[in-house]
Formats: structure tokens, sequence, C-alpha cells
């Protein structure tokens, strides 16, 4: 019997299970972007993204990292931890694209001299606004300690995924990360990690534009979008057999 859903978002929608601490997530072939002005589909999409989210979430438990992640039923369902998710959007950037170009005006391409750690509050009326960590602390999404630990599992995590895309020919130029509180209160990367959330340039193109394997053949009108996304999979899912 199809429950009825808990919530939906742009990408996924989220249903209870018989057991209150695990959801299932259905991963949705919609695609959005800039704040959802921008609508459309990208043909297996769901399948993909949970496809990769999965394998690389397993990945990051191997190495320590906690996550939501339970099993993969299905190609475009994954059963995960019912965690409390924390209200904040975690972007970890390696070189300069995106917001922090416009922003900045740094050169989309820059190397960063460290990797940059950014809190942007979730709320889609306010736009996902980039926060200061005293505005962090006056909203009350986080505690001191525990800002101080999404920080350094964020750092971790791009060590990880940096190292891990690298052998898959492929450069981690940012990506954003979600967490959340399981019922003990450890704090536990939820979400996904995809195509979608993170920007991926191809080592074997030079091409500005044929590099480009996420989300931004979306935004930007680039097309092959599903050709790019199936090309991660492939190179994650052969990569990690190989692990
Ligand atoms: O747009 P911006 O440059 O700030 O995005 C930084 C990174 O975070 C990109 O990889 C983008 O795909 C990801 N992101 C996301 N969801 C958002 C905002 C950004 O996955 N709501």
């Amino acid at each position: 019997m199809i429950k009825e859903k808990l919530y939906e978002g742009k990408a996924k929608i989220l249903y209870p299970t018989d057991d209150p601490e695990i959801y299932l997530a259905h991963y949705k072939d919609d695609a959005t972007a800039f704040n959802a002005q921008k609508r459309g589909q990208i043909q297996g999409k769901g399948e993909i993204n949970c496809t990769i989210a999965s394998a690389l979430f397993q990945w990051l438990e191997s190495l320590g990292i906690p996550t939501h992640y339970i099993d993969q039923p299905s190609a475009h369902q994954m059963l995960v931890c019912a965690v409390q998710i924390i209200p904040l959007e975690v972007v970890v950037r390696n070189i300069a694209a995106g917001s922090l170009c416009k922003q900045t005006g740094l050169t989309e391409g820059t190397i960063l001299p460290f990797p940059l750690v950014e809190f942007y509050l979730k709320d889609d009326a306010l736009g996902d606004p980039l926060l200061t960590r005293d505005r962090i602390m006056i909203l009350e999404v986080a505690t001191p300690a525990q800002l101080e630990q999404l920080q350094q599992l964020a750092l971790t995590i791009n060590q990880h995924l940096i190292d891990f895309f690298k052998m898959c020919d492929i450069t981690l130029v940012d990506f954003k990360l979600e967490f959340g509180l399981d019922k003990e209160n450890k704090i536990r990367l939820a979400d996904e990690i995809s195509p979608d959330t993170c920007r991926l340039w191809d080592n074997k193109e030079i091409d500005p534009q044929a590099r480009i394997l996420d989300k931004d053949r979306f935004r930007r009108d680039l097309g092959k979008i599903e050709d790019a996304y199936q090309d991660v999979q492939q190179r994650v899912l052969t990569q990690i057999a190989k692990l």
C-alpha cells in the first residue's frame, strides 16, 4: 500500500514506512534551477541520481562518515534513516564557479587557496541566503559545537570526494551537502550527492562547456544532459567496483 507522502521537495518525495525510524525517498526526474524559476525534466535522472548517491553514501560510510543511507530497494528509491534535517545547505568549493563568481568577481575556474565551506539557510521563500556564523547562532539553526562538526565533516567529505572523483577523471569543483540529526541526536549526512548537487568537470575535455558533467548543463541550456549524468554514473560505479 502506498502511504501518504510526508514531504515533496524539488527532486525527491519522502514517504513514511511501517518503521517510524525509516523513510522511503523517491527520486524524481524533475529538474529545477535558480530557486525553481527554471523547471524541466531530465530523462532517467531519478534513477541515475539515486544510484550515484547510494553508491557514494555506502562508500563514505565505509570510511567512517555517518549517513542516512540504509538501502536502495529499486533504481529510483532509497530507504533512509528518519533524520531531522538541519535547515542549512553546506556548500564546499575547491574552484570558483556559480554564485561565488557572481558575488565576488572571481573568474570561473580560479583554484581556491583552501576549500571554502559556506552555510546557506535552507529557505526557498528567502532564496536560501548565505549566512554568517553569528547569523546561524541568532537563528539557532545549529549550536556552536554542531557548526564546528558540520564544518569538519564537510571538509573530510570534500577530501574523500576529491580523491574519488580524481580516479574517475573528474574534477570536483564544488558541491552542496545537507545533514540531519538521528534519534540519538547524532549528525548524519543526508539528502544526496549527485550531478544535481555537485559541479563536476571532465578531465578528458579542455573545452569549458564540453567538460561540464552536472546540472550546469541544464541551468545553462548546454544540452546532452542525460549523456553527462549517465557518464558520471558509469564512471562512479566502475570506480566503486574497483575499490
Ligand atoms: O549556485 P552555487 O554556485 O552557490 O552552488 C554551489 C554548489 O552547490 C553547486 O554544486 C550547486 O549545484 C550546489 N547547490 C545545490 N542546491 C542548491 C544550491 C547549490 O545543490 N540549492
